[in-house]
């Protein structure tokens, strides 16, 4: 159907082509925005309750659509025992509702703070109102359709398969609850939406802190004395 095909084909294909292309742009004309501006110095309790359960949480189950994806065998052994499913959906809701609660801290601080206010863009409340959705969607789908762990992978796997290898097949998913393909369009939300907002901060982790060699900061100031 053609509305299938706009919404599961060509939508996540110009999501990714989009945020690629304007990533690298942004990057090579204003490589200094790319930073979550932080606004610690304004105030550092309420961030710090927000901000950990907030990326714990997303970071570990953002990691387990990932391993699913790119390793469904293993998954698929990992989920076989009934005990082993059931575990792995608790700690999947525990840390869906660690994340939740984590980003609406982290937005109630934004509002509730005048200071913090006057720092928020236009576009960080689009940024939180897509991630907020997506969250909710997701502890939605992982509540009310039951053992999404399972389903994942004969539904979302070969469709993001079929996208990944240029073979596009719709069926995977056209007939899954509306909720369940909203939550799915919504990564691709914020696929295109990301290089316009603070979440470029992700590919500035500073990994090359590893291997580069170690640099010692000294004071540059001379003392009196001296
Ligand atoms: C930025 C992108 C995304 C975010 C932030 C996100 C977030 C979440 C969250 C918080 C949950 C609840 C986890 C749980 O309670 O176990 C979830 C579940 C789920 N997500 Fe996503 N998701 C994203 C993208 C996607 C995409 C692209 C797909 C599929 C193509 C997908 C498919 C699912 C499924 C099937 C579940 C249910 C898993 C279960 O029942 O355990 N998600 N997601």
């Amino acid at each position: 159907m053609f509305v299938d095909d706009v919404l599961f084909i060509a939508f996540p294909y110009a999501a990714v082509v989009l945020a690629i292309v304007v990533s690298l742009y942004r990057y090579f004309t204003d490589r200094f925005s790319y930073s979550t501006f932080s606004s610690q110095f304004l105030e550092g309790r309420a961030l710090f309750w927000g901000s950990v359960p907030w990326h714990y949480g997303i970071l570990m189950i953002l990691l387990a659509h990932v391993v699913a994806f790119l390793w469904p065998g293993g998954w698929a052994n990992l989920i076989a025992s009934p005990t082993r499913l059931l575990v792995l959906e608790m700690i999947g809701l525990s840390l869906a509702l660690a994340a939740l609660l984590g980003l609406s801290l982290l937005t109630l601080r934004r509002l509730r703070s005048a200071r913090i206010l006057a720092v928020t863009s236009p576009m960080d409340w689009v940024l939180l109102a897509a991630l907020l959705t997506q969250v909710a969607l997701g502890f939605w789908v992982a509540l009310f359709f039951r053992w999404g762990s399972d389903w994942y992978l004969f539904t979302a796997v070969p469709w993001l398969t079929s996208l990944v290898t240029f073979s596009p097949e719709t069926t995977f998913v056209t007939s899954l609850p509306w909720l369940v393909k909203l939550h799915m369009l919504g990564g691709f939300v914020i696929i295109a939406i990301f290089p316009f907002t603070r979440l470029v901060h992700i590919v500035t982790v500073p990994i090359t802190y590893l291997w580069r060699p170690y640099q010692v900061v000294i004071w540059y100031r001379r003392s009196p004395r001296a």
